[in-house]
């Protein structure tokens, strides 16, 4: 064998013997490097007789591709040798899914009016939206709410310092006048939005809270069609029939006026959440009175209507048991990445 023979094979021989990059290098350098063979060779091209010369430049190139390639693809062997092992390493299986996105969710609140607007949708509502600053005149006025009226009483409101008319709204109502003043009639619409109220706060108070109104005007509107929409919305919440009482209830826009209460889906004995009654109270109600559809620019003869206000608040703490309306609004991360 030739000394150039002698010396791409010893070359490849000692590359195949390298265990890991490191040892890579030491050969790169020791072949490649400065004063590395390849470089000595170059420089005895000067001291070579000139017949000579291009043989030995011939060499030095040639040497130096074949140990650049043997470099190469030792590398790439020791690389894939490196990922198999690691394959075949403790814990690791290939047939596992990816490590999970973190991904957000939506608030409790935004699920279920979600939910409640498909499902008002489907029964041909549109979902409307209404200002939460009102004027004193849709919040109150309009809704047969007059300034003297015992019932202001019960809203304690926040009133907007210095606008003498302007009020933080106190409930979704004031947007059944904006409706009666924008659409003709027949129609039916839900609103679902923040409400604010001047109150101490406790485990079922909030300064904030979410309302879904409901109002549907149409020719001689009844109970039976109130009766008959909240039975189908308690279908839609809880996924079944549920029986529903009316007891009186007094609210200066509805004549007559109801709380609507239903059986209580999570028991058949009585428990907690209903009290021990076997009823819960689902959200007050009743026939649109004479003098808010004339409010509205709507002829009380021809036309009647019902109304409803649901509170989505209280109703996603007794979708999932929570029992602290504040935890809704906290904005606590440990709270809301349950949802
Ligand atoms: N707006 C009333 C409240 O917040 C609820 C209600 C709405 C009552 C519609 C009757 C009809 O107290």
């Amino acid at each position: 064998m030739s000394d150039h023979a002698t010396t791409h094979a010893e070359a490849q021989e000692r590359i195949r013997a390298c265990a890991d990059l490191e040892a890579l290098k030491e050969v790169e350098r020791e072949y490649l490097g400065k004063g590395g063979l390849v470089a000595q060779l170059l420089a005895s091209i000067s001291k070579a007789s000139p017949e000579e010369r291009p043989q030995v430049g011939k060499r030095a190139n040639e040497l130096k591709q074949a140990v650049q390639e043997s470099l190469e693809s030792r590398r790439r062997d020791l690389s894939n040798a490196h990922i198999e092992s690691e394959r075949r390493g403790q814990g690791f299986d290939a047939s596992l899914p990816p490590p999970r996105l973190q991904r957000g969710s939506l608030h409790p609140v935004t699920q279920v009016t979600r939910e409640l607007e498909d499902l008002f949708q489907s029964m041909g509502y549109q979902v409307l939206d209404g200002p939460e600053i009102e004027t004193d005149h849709y919040n109150f006025e309009a809704l047969n709410i007059p300034a003297d009226h015992p019932a202001r009483d019960s809203h304690d409101t926040f009133f907007c310092e210095g606008t003498g008319h302007l009020v933080m709204r106190t409930h979704t109502s004031p947007v059944q006048v904006r409706a009666m003043e924008k659409f003709e009639p027949p129609f039916r619409i839900v609103v679902p939005g923040k409400c604010f109220r001047h109150e101490s706060t406790d485990a079922s108070h909030d300064h904030t809270f979410h309302q879904m109104e409901g109002l549907v005007v149409d020719r001689d509107i009844s109970v039976a069609h109130l009766i008959g929409a909240m039975k189908t919305l308690l279908q839609g919440i809880f996924g079944r029939d549920l029986e529903v009482r009316l007891r009186p209830g007094f609210f200066p826009f509805v004549e007559p006026g109801f709380e609507l209460d239903a059986r209580c889906p999570f028991c058949e004995q009585g428990c907690r959440v209903c009290k021990r009654t076997r009823w819960i109270e689902l959200l007050p109600c009743g026939l649109v009175h004479p003098n808010v559809l004339r409010a509205g620019g709507i002829d009380p003869d021809e036309w009647s209507g019902f109304a409803f206000g649901l509170g989505l608040s209280r109703l996603v703490m007794l979708r999932h048991g929570i029992d602290d309306v504040r935890h809704l609004l906290a904005g606590d991360v440990r709270f809301l990445e349950q949802f």
